[in-house]
This record gives C-alpha cells, sequence and structure tokens, in this order.
C-alpha cells in the first residue's frame, strides 16, 4: 500500500509524529539521509528515547517504513518537513538543510499536494524561501498545491504532554491551504489551533522559545544577585509559585540547552534587522544565559576554596548528568560541555558520570561516563538532576558536592559540605 503522508527528517520531531499519525491509522514513511537510521527504523528500532522500539516495531509490522529515497514523496498525500534549523557560525539562521529538502521535493511535486513545514524558523520562511522553490514546479499554490507552516512543540522526555495532546496550530499560505493542514492535523491530533498566515505560526513558536529563554535569564540574574546577597534563589522560587495567579516558576541553571532555546530567539533577531529593529529582550536574555556556565566555575572554585582550601587547578571534579536535561540523553548545546572546558582550562582534571550518556565527541570533548563513586573526588558538580540519582546517599557519599539544580533539596540546605546555585 502506498503511503499517504512523507515526513522528511527522522529525529526528535519527525519520529513522534510518525508514531501518532501510524497510530491513527494513517499509512507513514519516514525519509532520512542516514542510512544507519533508516535500517535501525525498518527493524523496528527507536534511537528516540520518547518513541519505545516496542511501540514502533509493532507500527513497522503494520506498515510504517523508512527511505533515502525522495521519490517515495511522489506516491503521498502530505508531505511534512520536520528538519534541523540551525544558526552558522556567525549565528545566523542557516536554511541550507531545509531548503536542500525544498529543492528534492519540487520536482515531484504534484497536483493535490500538501506541504507543511515544522522546522522552528523565522517569520516569513514558509512563503519567502520555500514557495519560490516548490513553484519551480509550475504548479499553483492554493489551487494545484497546498503549503503551511506548522510548528513542532513537543518536549523531549515528558510523558503528560506528547505530540498527540499538546494543541497544534497551523497557519496556510491561502485560507484553503489552513484547511487542509488542520484537517491532516486533525486526524492524528487532540486539537489544531488555525491561524491566518504561516508567518503568525512561525512567529508562535519563537515567542513560545523567547518567552522561556528572557524568564529563564531573568531567575539566572536573580540567581547570581543572590549569590552576593545570601539568599536562597529556589527558595524564592519556590515562596513565589504559590501565589495562584501572576506568577510561573522558571529555574535558574548551569545555561541553556537542546537544540530550541540556545537558538530559536536568534532567527526572530537576525530577521527584526531586516525592519530596522532591535531585539533587546533576546540580546540581554542571551547574555545572561550565556554568562551562567562562567558563574557556576567560579561557584566551583569558591566551594573547593572555602571546604577544602583547594583551587580548581589540580583537583578531580566529577560531573553528574551532561545531558541538557534530566530523564533523556541529549547533548545537544548541553551547557555541561561549556563547564567542563572551563574547569579544564582552570587545571580541574573533569570526569563525568551520566546513567542517560555512556559516552560523547562535542565541542573538541571527547568522554566515557565513569562509574559512580562520589567519594573519589574532591567535588561533585550537579549538572544534569536525572532520576535515577539518589541524592540523598550523594550528599552522605561525597566530600563536597555543588548543586545547580536544587537535586539535594532540603538535605543539601542542612549539610555544610553542599553548595548550591
Ligand atoms: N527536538 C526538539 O525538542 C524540538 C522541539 C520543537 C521543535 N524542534 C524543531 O524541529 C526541527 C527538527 O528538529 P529535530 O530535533 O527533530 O532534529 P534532529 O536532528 O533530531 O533530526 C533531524 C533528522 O533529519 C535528518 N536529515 C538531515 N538532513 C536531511 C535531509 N536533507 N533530508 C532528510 N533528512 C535529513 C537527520 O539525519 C536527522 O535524522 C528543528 O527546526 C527544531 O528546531 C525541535
Amino acid at each position: 500500500m502506498k503511503p499517504e503522508i512523507a515526513i522528511i527528517g527522522a529525529g526528535y520531531v519527525g519520529v513522534p509524529l510518525a508514531q501518532v499519525f501510524a497510530e491513527a491509522g494513517r499509512r507513514v514513511v519516514l525519509v532520512d539521509v542516514v542510512q544507519e537510521r533508516v535500517d535501525q527504523l525498518n527493524r523496528g528500532e527507536s534511537y528516540i528515547e520518547d518513541v519505545p522500539s516496542e511501540a514502533l516495531a509493532k507500527l513497522v509490522a503494520n506498515g510504517l517504513s523508512a527511505t533515502t529515497d525522495y521519490d517515495i514523496v511522489r506516491d503521498t498525500d502530505a508531505i511534512l518537513i520536520a528538519l534541523p534549523t540551525p544558526l552558522s557560525r556567525q549565528r545566523e539562521p542557516d536554511l541550507s538543510i531545509v531548503l536542500g529538502a525544498a529543492r528534492e521535493i519540487a520536482p515531484r511535486l504534484r497536483k493535490g499536494h500538501l506541504v507543511v513545514l515544522e522546522s522552528t524558523t523565522y517569520p516569513g520562511t514558509t512563503r519567502e524561501e520555500i514557495l519560490p522553490i516548490l513553484e519551480t514546479s509550475g504548479l499553483k499554490i492554493g489551487e494545484d498545491f497546498h503549503l503551511a507552516f506548522s510548528p513542532e512543540r513537543v518536549d523531549p522526555g515528558r510523558t503528560d504532554w506528547t505530540t498527540k495532546n499538546v494543541p497544534k496550530v497551523a497557519g496556510g499560505i491561502t485560507p484553503a491551504c489552513t484547511d487542509r493542514a488542520a484537517d491532516l492535523y486533525g486526524s492524528a491530533i487532540d486539537t489544531v489551533h488555525r491561524v491566518s498566515t504561516p508567518e503568525a505560526a512561525e512567529l508562535t513558536k519563537l515567542l513560545e522559545n523567547i518567552f522561556r529563554s528572557v524568564n529563564i535569564a531573568l531567575v539566572n540574574e536573580m540567581a547570581i544577585l543572590c549569590d552576593r546577597m545570601n539568599i536562597d534563589i529556589w527558595e524564592v522560587v519556590e515562596a513565589a509559585a504559590t501565589k495562584p495567579f501572576g506568577f510561573m516558576p522558571f529555574s535558574p541553571g548551569p545555561g541553556l540547552g537542546g537544540h530550541c532555546i540556545p537558538i530559536d530567539p536568534f532567527y526572530l533577531t537576525w530577521k527584526a534587522r531586516e525592519f530596522g529593529f532591535y531585539t533587546e529582550f533576546i540580546e540581554l536574555a542571551g547574555k545572561v544565559n550565556e554568562e551562567m556556565p562562567y558563574f557556576c566555575r567560579s561557584l566551583v572554585s569558591q566551594a573547593l576554596n572555602h571546604a577544602k582550601e583547594m583551587s580548581l587547578k589540580g583537583s578531580n571534579v566529577l560531573v553528574l548528568g551532561v545531558a541538557y536535561k534530566p530523564g533523556i540523553g541529549d547533548m545537544r548545546e548541553s551547557p555541561a560541555l561549556k563547564l567542563i572546558s572551563l574547569l579544564q582550562n582552570a587545571g580541574a582534571d573533569v570526569s563525568y558520570h551520566d546513567p542517560h550518556v555512556t559516552s560523547f565527541t562535542e565541542h573538541g570533548l571527547e568522554m566515557t561516563s565513569v562509574a559512580f563513586e562520589p567519594a573519589a573526588y574532591d567535588c561533585v558538580v550537579i549538572v544534569t538532576d536525572h532520576s535515577e540519582i539518589d541524592y540523598e546517599q550523594l550528599v552522605d557519599d561525597a566530600s563536597l558536592v555543588v548543586d545547580l539544580r536544587n537535586a539535594t533539596g532540603a538535605k543539601g540546605t542542612a549539610s555544610d559540605k553542599v553548595f548550591k546555585l
């Protein structure tokens, strides 16, 4: 049976999306350039933690498939693009992957096709960049084919809010495009929220991520001030969160991580310049958040100094958790990478333990997770608060702990060998 829906990009977004459509009884094919990923998917083996292999294998048995061959899109009704949208080295939008895919799709486009871009990007991408490429097919938008933008809101590792039950925002180039996209998503996703244009949908996603980035920066700045004023920032955030309205708690930490929040706001900053507009909140938040690994290095240094009369140079430090957030093994943009480099540059001998990351090669670092033996180190720095760790036991076993996530909670507050952010 021919697939109805092609999803381009079998990553953190594409695979869960394929699962949701396949579980709704739709025939789905994933298209990816990495042969190894395609082979794994076709064997029913999942490399995405949110999609268990057991569930994937069942769907594969019922017709879900993967391929590296773009020709498959000819047979489908809908093509969803879920490809990376990184920043260039100059921190400008790099749409090369998405535009490359559009160029693959254009010669295969046929009457009746719906194309939806899901990748996070600046307002105008769908209309100004994707549409002209698809129009090289000679087909007419709104009549022969339809094009829309619908942002992905998946939060990897989360089980209460998933691709299926998080409302899906969709905006098409024409009203008919919006209708087609809304109908498609409505066939598998609980709620669809229509907006009038792709630009509104594109900016919706950026607003959501910028909201997080700015609020995290605010609480990070407060954390630095609290350190000087000797106030516990965690206690303050917890107390403020008891207000039933008008406040939403955000946690301080060693810096931003993941594919979205450290990157996406700068897509808007770049586009805003075209309109002579300077996005000051975004820039300031970026500046504060990027300072955090440096501040955290100074916390480790102070802790060693106060508790052990040691300097960072010559100390051996265990970084506990290197994934960018708990419960997953995703290392993208993880603040642990920057912090490890800073500690090493200061002369510390750094090891790491992470139950989700056995080894990694990133940012010039090549490391393997060591056994969890906190007593063997001068200092244990909690960078990612994975739930697999017994933090009470850690406080008992370690000689010194720097807790950047409030993982040690009340026990850490009561102990004179725990230094908290
Ligand atoms: N990961 C998240 O939590 C998340 C959440 C919301 C939005 N997004 C956005 O969704 C988009 C996709 O992100 P992701 O996290 O799924 O990326 P990813 O890196 O996990 O997956 C991308 C996949 O695309 C494949 N690929 C690369 N070039 C290709 C090409 N030319 N043709 C086909 N496949 C190709 C890669 O091999 C990879 O499997 C990005 O714009 C991201 O910002 C991600």
